[in-house]
């Protein structure tokens, strides 16, 4: 029985005014602070009365300029730059294993693994990182048949060292879908170098300096080979003006990893070039290239004035205020002196009576003076 009556009865708000300095300072700079954060940060700062695109769609074409001397021949950009068609991803060589004149035929295995006496431990058709095994030993070797003679990719070899004044131009357009606006990263004139102070809109970059603010090292770069990223970030504010939406170049290296590891480090890979001599017998040049490879990375978002998010966030910082309320309430109830005479006011609980009686009405204001 005590259970339903319990169920079965009505809260209604009731205001009670407290008179005290030490609540009223607090509920008002709970307040002010609230609104400040609403006005600073998400209004000016987080620019929350925008919508924003984040879906950039952006196209990249690169081209890379110099020449350097390797291995007593000059090498420009058709030799040192894969792939050629100056996409957002390409390797520059820096250095290269090369073992030229392969052709099909029989000879010795080049990996220690191999180093044999007899034929028994050269299993026939099992395959190597060079061909399959004949299952003969030939000169302390076993024996393979593929691409002869077998690469040493163990040799010392120069590093292309001029690289390190090549230099990659970078044209990037980007369009935001949501408000169809579209823009480039050309300046008015091309005849400038990248500087992060001094030209930090030049979309001409030394290859040196990438490693450099990247804070990498030039030579064990080249050496062992790494990755690289031209990052343009696009922040635009389309309430502002077109000249303000301007690209924002950085760099990093993005394999950093493979380089704090001791198994492969760096970065390199094969390629072979074939050849066909007078009487129709194919050959090969294979090239084990190492070299610094260059990711153009375009990121970015724009944001425009719309009525709906502005309305959305205007609602949530007026309904934020009363949060102070709720610290407001647990001082006063908890640590004010004088707590449990404002419990007895806040907290009323009122029956009807029979006869017409005085507490009937609910509506009625309490205030509280500070003892
Ligand atoms: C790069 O260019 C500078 C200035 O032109 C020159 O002093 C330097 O020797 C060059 N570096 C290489 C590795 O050739």
């Amino acid at each position: 029985m005590g259970c339903i009556t319990d169920f079965f009865t009505y809260e209604t708000t009731k205001s009670v005014v407290v008179k005290s300095w030490t609540i009223g300072v607090i509920n008002r700079a709970v307040q002010l602070l609230i609104i400040t954060y609403f006005v600073c940060w998400v209004f000016l700062h987080e620019k929350a009365y925008q919508i924003r695109d984040s879906s950039i769609e952006s196209s990249v074409m690169t081209k890379v300029k110099g020449v350097g001397r390797y291995s007593k021949r000059v090498m420009d950009v058709a030799d040192y730059v894969i792939p050629p068609q100056g996409s957002s991803v390409f390797v520059i060589l820096t250095k290269l294993i090369t073992t030229p004149d392969q052709v099909q035929d029989h000879c010795p295995e080049s990996d220690e693994k191999y180093r044999c006496t007899t034929d028994s431990i050269c299993t026939r058709n099992k395959p190597t990182s060079n061909g399959f095994l004949t299952g003969r030993c030939v000169s302390s070797f076993c024996q393979i048949q593929g691409w002869c003679p077998t690469e040493n990719d163990t040799v010392q070899m120069p590093l292309l060292m001029e690289a390190e004044n090549f230099t990659i131009f970078v044209k990037n357009s980007v369009r935001f879908p949501l408000f169809d606006f579209e823009k480039g990263n050309l300046p008015s004139s091309l005849k400038c170098l990248y500087h992060p102070e001094k030209n930090a809109f030049c979309p001409i970059f030394k290859l040196g300096d990438i490693v450099k603010y990247a804070g990498q090292n030039f030579t064990t770069l080249a050496d062992k080979g790494g990755v690289l990223s031209i990052k343009i970030g696009w922040m635009c504010d389309l309430d502002k003006s077109w000249d303000l939406c301007i690209p924002h170049y950085s760099f990093t290296r993005l394999d950093s990893v493979s380089e704090k590891n001791n198994v492969s480090q760096g970065y390199n890979f094969r390629f072979a070039r074939y050849f066909m001599s007078a009487d129709g017998k194919e050959f090969r040049t294979l090239i084990k290239a190492f070299g610094i490879r260059i990711d153009v990375l375009v990121y970015g978002n724009a944001g425009k004035f719309n009525i709906i998010p502005t309305l959305i966030n205007i609602v949530a910082a007026f309904t934020s205020v009363g949060v102070g309320t709720v610290l407001c309430d647990i001082i006063l109830l908890n640590f004010l002196k004088g707590a449990d005479q404002y419990k007895a006011k806040k907290f009323e609980e009122v029956r009807l009576k029979k006869d017409k009686g005085s507490s009937s009405s609910t509506t009625r204001e309490t205030n509280i003076s500070q003892i």
